[in-house]
């Protein structure tokens, strides 16, 4: 386990200096079976994987769960053992932020609507911390989840239009087995809303449903359909759900090509993120 970004770098040059291909794994910890595919992607196409553990305060919003954020690091060294010991960097706040940092990363556009709209700030602390640790661990190649969507065009714009040489690799998002799609802060739900939680995997899936099998091309069909069976839930408000293009992030009327149906619901204090890839 490496602390520093010195250790860490010591160790990547070496790597590289024997010809080893590098994968990047950024985490926050508290991992799961999300994580832990993402891992073993980076086993499969990788030489050496790097797994970052890093609670980025960054990213967080004043008003948001920085402090309550779930913080396990032994655990995660040991299913981290399971899926072939890789390298981790946990790296402290003050080493990834020394005393007078003042730079920021900010991408336009993909960064705006969504999740970039209700936490402002968000994703310039998402590209920062990401950017620091591509810099960091050298990898040539980065793992990231389907399932923050946004998160993941963010970047992708990101290494595009500063033509950082790394390349990025997208996970599918693992679900636990009634269809929830695994998160850290699925620990923060009750009993009650974990059981509610379901509605917004099976609506998603309704959604695919509609638009493969009943041919329905109204983005703002599946929209109402969505927001019904969740309202229907009872115990929840929706931030937003949203027909998008896949790059753009920009809300399609009719879906006609490619498209991704994003959705962000509150259950009491917690926020839930999901979303499903359209492939017509
Ligand atoms: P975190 O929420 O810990 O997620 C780390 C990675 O795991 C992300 O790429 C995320 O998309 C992926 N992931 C989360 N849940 C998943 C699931 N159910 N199936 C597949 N992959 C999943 O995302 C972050 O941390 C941070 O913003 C970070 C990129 C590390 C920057 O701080």
């Amino acid at each position: 386990m490496f602390t520093t970004v010195a250790q860490l770098r010591s160790f990547v040059h070496a790597q590289r200096l024997s010809g080893k291909r590098i994968g990047l794994v950024p985490t926050m910890g508290a991992l799961h079976d999300g994580h832990l595919s993402l891992v073993k992607l980076a086993n499969e196409q990788c030489d050496v994987t790097v797994v970052s553990i890093f609670v980025n305060p960054t990213q967080f919003g004043p008003n948001e769960d920085f402090f309550r954020y779930p913080r396990t690091l032994e655990n995660d060294l040991r299913l981290l053992e399971t899926v072939g010991s890789p390298a981790v960097f946990v790296p402290d706040a003050k080493e990834m932020y020394p005393a007078n940092f003042g730079t920021s990363v900010h991408v336009d556009g993909v960064t705006e609507p969504f999740e970039g709209a209700i936490r402002p700030g968000h994703f310039d602390g998402v590209a920062t911390v990401v950017l620091k640790l591509f810099l960091v661990s050298q990898a040539d190649v980065a793992f990231f989840g389907q399932k923050d969507y946004q998160q993941l065009c963010v970047i992708k714009k990101m290494v595009a239009d500063l033509n950082f040489p790394i390349e990025i690799v997208v996970g599918k998002t693992i679900r636990e087995s009634d269809g929830l799609a695994m998160s850290s802060r699925n620990r923060y739900l009750s009993e009650m809303e974990r059981r509610r939680a379901v509605v917004l995997s099976q609506s998603l899936a309704e959604a695919e449903n509609m638009i493969a099998t009943e041919n329905v091309r109204s983005a703002e069909t599946i929209r109402q359909m969505i927001q019904d069976r969740i309202l229907s839930m009872g115990g929840m408000t929706i931030d937003y759900i949203a027909v998008v293009d896949p790059v753009t992030l920009q809300e399609l009327t009719t879906i006609e090509t490619a498209a991704v149906i994003l959705l962000a619901v509150r259950l009491g204090s917690t926020r839930l993120i999901d979303n499903v890839a359209i492939p017509l």
